[in-house]
């Protein structure tokens, strides 16, 4: 028998408790939510060609080939130095293929918008078929382009798809003999989120919508780091014209990742501009990370001298000014040039992501007296290093607290029994110290990052486990969020991950299921439950926690049976009157292993139905390994 008091407000639930860490892993951006489908559209990755073949030129006996393509490097250009140069030497028909990222999903009826840019010096080029083909060839939708002007020029043509197809390919053939240069060989399809032109994937983006996630971490993970210092990921950079964007190599492109891509690269066609807009699209807060003059410490762990730490806190310093600054302010300039003249109201920004040691407190306290000086109200992010179990970890937080840290990063990779046991973690964190943002976490079903990982119901129900103990110490516990946040199935480098998809559809895993169902639950105000006076944190493996939305009037139970039986169960809400009529949400799967897949999406979902309360004291069966979630209106 459980006890909740309904009228006693602990603490405030803060709006930020559960949402959403981005990183650009596993074809996350490019290939992923970023609805581009050319790779190497603008010829930058670092084999100018990846992505893109030449079926009729034969570069061995150069007398038979129809054309050839190669790509030129114009050095002054920086950002985008390469395009690429046709020349065609017959009218048999010169063709170019790009394979896409695994291929390209196209949908029947659909449309699609193509873009390049095209110099035509000789004019001698009369036509350019553009088409999706099949692997077999045959052709699934066409459009043409005329490139009429000597000079570099854009050229765009829409086309509709006449079949659907998980791996199309774009093929574009040459009428006419002679050179032509092209640069940014682009793709989109016309149904974007919120209708975009050259936007983001509708399905994607909704998934993460339909969380109601109170925040938007971004762009990372390791990937702010970077491998080296070079290769960190620089805000600056991502910003302004799409093709001015400087190409990267992917930190996840390297031999340090599980199941290393060569062809992964960073366009940054979807850049800090695009993050801040998701953010708001999506009503979470952004939360940027920046790098601290740190490189990926599990890589080369390249320091910036402290003497020599001012561009990269100055990054951090505009980067506040991009989202936040009027105007008439440089780079509140630039945020307004591209589109969006009030600001993002960035109320925190993090600094370095799983940095630790002497090397990063006393980078962290340079960055932090800048930032406070010029923007006092600025809540800062600070970590501790990976892993709660190590001595940095202590460290860190030992020093974070000296400093008066307000919000210190927790990154949490474990199997799925550490969760259950340890969701008590908080429960004796100083309330007084830093607030907790546990940034990145998620139940490992064999070994940390392990590609035989799996999205396993077991995984998922002990996350939810876990996450009572998160909410019921949400006056210390300020942000939380899964991670990593989403996958290509076929182009991963880490598992498990929270959604899953190919080039045609994306599904919510399990473990998606348990974030939505806290985060869209998440109530106002945290109560207690209880059993016999104590917190419910599994006796009779159980675990527990209530809270109260102010705006529904409801009181929210969420419990979770993490044994192999159901369980039958009361919880006697004792204060308010309550309504009669509730609503019972239930998560549940019979077996450990179950897991959600594109062949059954939905099979771990939860399902919602009406619940009939008598005298305040709700009688509840609670299924074998199962998250049930009661709503309950006041009178
Ligand atoms: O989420 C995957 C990686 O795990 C992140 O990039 C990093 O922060 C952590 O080590």
């Amino acid at each position: 028998n459980l006890e909740v008091n309904t009228t006693k407000t602990i603490t405030k639930i803060q709006p930020t408790m559960y949402g959403v860490f981005f990183e650009d892993i596993n074809f996350a951006a490019d290939g992923g939510l970023y609805a581009e489908m050319v790779k190497n559209r603008s010829f930058e990755f670092e084999t100018p060609l990846m992505g893109w073949t030449q079926p009729n030129s034969d570069t061995h006996s150069f007398n038979k080939q129809s054309g050839i393509a190669t790509t030129i490097k114009v050095l002054e250009n920086k950002t985008n130095p390469n395009f690429c140069r046709v020349l065609i030497n017959d009218d048999k028909g010169f063709e170019m293929i790009n394979e896409g990222f695994r291929g390209m999903g196209i949908k029947k009826d659909a449309q699609y918008n193509l873009s390049l840019k095209a110099a035509n010096p000789s004019g001698s080029i009369k036509k350019i078929i553009i088409q999706f083909i099949d692997k077999n060839k045959k052709v699934l939708g066409e459009t043409s382009i005329t490139p009429t002007a000597k000079e570099w020029q854009n050229y765009t043509a829409d086309f509709t798809a006449t079949q659907t197809e998980a791996k199309a390919q774009l093929k574009i053939t040459f009428q006419g003999t002679g050179t032509i240069d092209l640069d940014m060989i682009s793709l989109f399809p016309e149904d974007t989120w919120n209708h975009r032109k050259n936007g983001l994937r509708k399905d994607i983006v909704q998934l993460l919508y339909d969380m109601k996630p109170g925040f938007l971490r971004f762009p990372g993970g390791c990937i702010v780091e970077g491998r080296t210092l070079a290769q960190r990921y620089q805000w600056k950079k991502t910003v302004g014209d799409v093709d001015k964007r400087e190409t990267l190599i992917n930190r996840w492109n390297t031999e340090f990742a599980h199941k290393p891509a060569p062809d992964y690269f960073q366009t940054f066609g979807l850049g800090f501009y695009e993050y801040f807009q998701l953010s708001e699209d999506i009503g979470a807060a952004p939360l940027p990370i920046l790098s601290c003059a740190m490189a990926c410490q599990f890589n080369t762990g390249e320091l910036v001298p402290l003497a020599e730490l001012d561009p990269y806190v100055q990054d951090a310093l505009d980067l506040i000014e991009f989202a936040n600054g009027s105007i008439t302010t440089p780079w509140g300039k630039v945020r307004a040039d591209m589109g969006h003249p009030k600001p993002f109201n960035l109320k925190h920004i993090g600094v370095g992501n799983e940095q630790w040691g002497p090397q990063y407190i006393e980078r962290f306290k340079v960055f932090e007296k800048a930032i406070k000086d010029k923007y006092p109200n600025m809540i800062i992010v600070s970590g501790a290093g990976p892993f709660p179990d190590g001595d940095y970890f202590d460290y860190g937080m030992q020093e974070l607290k000296k400093l008066n840290a307000e919000i210190v990063d927790e990154h949490y990779y474990k199997n799925p029994k550490w969760f259950r046991d340890n969701v008590t973690r908080y429960d004796n964190y100083d309330r007084k110290g830093p607030k907790v943002f546990a940034g990145e976490y998620a139940a490992q079903s064999v070994a940390i990052a392990s590609p035989d990982n799996k999205n396993n119901w077991e995984c998922a129900f002990s996350e939810a486990a876990f996450m009572t103990g998160l909410e019921r110490n949400a006056e210390v516990v300020y942000l939380t969020s899964y991670a990593p946040l989403m996958a290509h199935a076929e182009a991963w480098q880490w598992t498990p991950d929270m959604i899953w998809f190919n080039n045609l559809e994306a599904y919510g895993s399990a473990n998606y299921q348990v974030q939505k169902l806290f985060s869209t639950n998440k109530g106002t105000d945290l109560l207690a439950i209880t059993k016999d006076g104590k917190p419910v944190i599994g006796q009779n493996d159980l675990f527990a926690s209530a809270v109260k939305e102010g705006t529904t009037k409801e009181v929210i139970v969420k419990i979770v049976n993490t044994s192999s039986k159901t369980q039958a169960i009361t919880v006697d809400l004792k204060g308010s009157k309550l309504q009669s009529k509730g609503t019972v949400i239930t998560l549940t799967s019979p077996n450990l292993e179950d897991e959600n897949s594109f062949a059954a999406p939905k099979k771990i979902s939860p399902i919602e139905s009406e619940y009939l309360l008598k005298n305040n004291v709700a009688a509840l069966q609670l299924p074998a390994y199962s998250v049930t979630v009661l709503k309950l209106k006041m009178k």
